[in-house]
């Protein structure tokens, strides 16, 4: 019995996603002339095949039949990547990538080449820097072509959408900078599996949620994460961290200050400001003989100062306002040898030693305003400091 073949709606919906798909299937697998036109189809593909996490199928492969010859394939597949990037840019208000286009990919604007580390006879694309570029767009999968890219800059732009995970193909990374755009999602594992990484700087984003424990444990130099939406606490592997610089600044970090903090052995700054930390300091924070810069302020923190903080030998900016710190700022402290400004305001002090008084010394600055502190200016009422220091934290 034949019937006529009808089409039905769902049956025709399948078949339109069937068609669409076998459709980009042949056109990542076949050779294949890379018109403007079609090349306009490359971010499409991406929002209507490629899975949301932005990753690059392993057999994603394009061959590009030009006119023009590409000194090699992987100048060719950095050609490709940077063209799916160049339509998935909305806004270019300094034309940066007006001059991409054509086989010289290592005369676009932004674009560096370098001889490749595995064979000096070919030249690769090495890096990227499109720093204060103000473009607006995405990341496509097809950045994971870039396979040869060391550094990637794009701090001010307008980039937003996710890290795309192919980005993991870039073995090579070495610094890898977005700071200052507007991506989101959870914090941009793919920079995990980079063997080389030694700078990441995802600060002004939305990145939310946590930061993964695995982040402390790379041999990375700089870790940038302030002015994010992180959620989650300080891992104790902070303590592994090989890193110079941490900033963790204008997020809603909670919890502790982990104790492993004393074993990180290249600290110099790091940044807890204005996030939702609390607890008493770890008195191993005194074994940051190393330390330049230690902002702890605009938290929760509570207790009293660990004598320990005498320890802290090469400190010269010091800042620990805005928390709710109790007892007595000790002469010591202020006496630190590289110490340039001291803050300790908007707490619950109410006592301090002679040289932590500001003035005391003209080449320190100090600021003890708003605390509990006897026959100082600016300090905070009776029954405001009553309610804090008549329950002591025990730490
Ligand atoms: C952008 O740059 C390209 C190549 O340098 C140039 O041809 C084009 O006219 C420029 N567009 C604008 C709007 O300036």
């Amino acid at each position: 019995m034949n019937k006529p073949t009808i089409s039905l709606p769902p049956f025709g919906c399948f078949f339109l996603f069937f068609s669409l798909f076998f459709f980009f299937s042949l056109f990542s697998s076949v050779v294949l002339a890379l018109t403007d036109a079609e090349a306009s189809f490359i971010p499409q593909r991406q929002l209507l095949t490629l899975p949301e996490n932005g990753e690059l199928p392993d057999d994603i492969e394009y061959e590009v039949d030009l006119k023009v010859t590409f000194a090699n394939h992987r100048l060719k597949r950095a050609y490709i990547a940077l063209q799916a990037w160049k339509k998935a840019v909305y806004s270019d208000p300094f034309n940066t990538t007006g001059n991409w286009h054509g086989p010289h990919v290592c005369g676009y604007t932004g674009v560096f080449c370098a001889s490749a580390l595995d064979d000096p006879n070919v030249a690769v694309v090495a890096g990227v820097d499109l720093n204060g570029a103000d473009i607006a767009g995405h990341l496509p999968a097809e950045l994971g072509l870039m396979t040869d890219v060391a550094m990637f800059h794009l701090n001010s732009n307008r980039f937003c959408g996710i890290i795309p995970k192919s980005l993991e193909k870039l073995r090579l990374m070495h610094e890898f900078d977005v700071s200052n755009n507007r991506f989101v999602g959870p914090f941009p594992s793919v920079v995990l599996s980079w063997p080389a990484v030694k700078y990441i700087d995802v600060r002004y984003n939305d990145f939310e949620g946590q930061v993964p424990p695995e982040l402390f444990k790379k041999d990375l130099d700089a870790i940038f994460l302030n002015n994010n939406r992180f959620t989650s606490t300080i891992p104790d592997s902070i303590g592994e961290s090989s890193a110079s610089v941490v900033t963790f600044a204008h997020n809603k970090f909670n919890g502790c200050i982990p104790k492993t903090i004393g074993n990180m052995k290249n600290l110099n700054e790091i940044i807890f400001k204005d996030n939702n930390l609390g607890g008493c300091f770890p008195s191993e924070i005194g074994k940051l003989a190393n330390v330049n810069v230690f902002d702890a302020s605009m938290n929760s923190f509570t207790g009293v100062l660990p004598p320990s903080f005498v320890g802290l030998t090469g400190v010269e900016e010091f800042d620990i306002s805005g928390n709710k710190l109790t007892g007595f700022v000790p002469e010591n402290i202020c006496k630190l040898p590289k110490l340039v400004n001291l803050t300790y305001a908007f707490n619950y002090f109410n006592g301090q030693g002679d040289l932590c008084i500001p003035g005391s010394r003209t080449e320190i600055a100090l600021d003890d305003t708003r605390n509990c502190l006897p026959d100082r200016p600016k300090q905070r009422s009776a029954r405001e400091c009553a309610i804090v220091i008549s329950r002591p934290v025990d730490c």
